[in-house]
């Protein structure tokens, strides 16, 4: 475990293989298929406390960059550490220190008040009712 950054990534990268469709699956199979760099080379470092814009067009990379991070994909190169954890090696640590609120996706129920909404999640992280009032 390391300590001295919040977030710190090391040359980062996430390659996809860019997808085919049957049509032109067979006359491709023989090619080496295109890897689409979503990262590549991503070295950042965040201290505790700083607020930290990711900032970039369509396509740069972000959300693909914050789902490594949060160990929902696994990176084709590079390390990363989140409070001192590594997101492969230590992934459950790394999920238990952290959260996720996203803008693009309806991250809270709606239907349940604000306290309802904080006891529900923080059950999800085994957080006791008694910590959380
Ligand atoms: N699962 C996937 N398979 C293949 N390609 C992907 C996949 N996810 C993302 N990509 C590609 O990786 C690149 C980066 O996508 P990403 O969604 O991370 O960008 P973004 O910066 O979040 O964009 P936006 O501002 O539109 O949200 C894009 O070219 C995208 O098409
Ligand atoms: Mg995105």
């Amino acid at each position: 475990m390391r300590e001295t950054h919040i977030i710190e990534t090391k040359d980062l990268a996430k390659y996809f293989t860019a997808s085919t469709n049957l049509i032109d699956f067979f006359p491709r199979a023989f090619r080496k298929r295109a890897a689409i760099k979503a990262v590549d080379g991503v070295s950042i470092q965040v201290e505790k406390g700083e607020i930290f814009g990711l900032l970039g067009p369509n396509g740069a990379g972000k959300t693909t960059l914050i789902k490594m991070l949060c160990t929902l994909i696994v990176p084709t190169k590079g390390e990363a550490y989140i409070n001192g954890y590594e997101i492969v090696k230590s992934g459950e640590m790394v999920r238990k220190s952290i959260g996720l609120v996203t803008g693009e996706e309806r991250s809270f129920y709606w239907r349940l008040s604000g306290k309802e909404n904080l006891k529900f999640f923080g059950a999800l992280y085994n957080i006791k009712l008694k910590d959380n009032k």
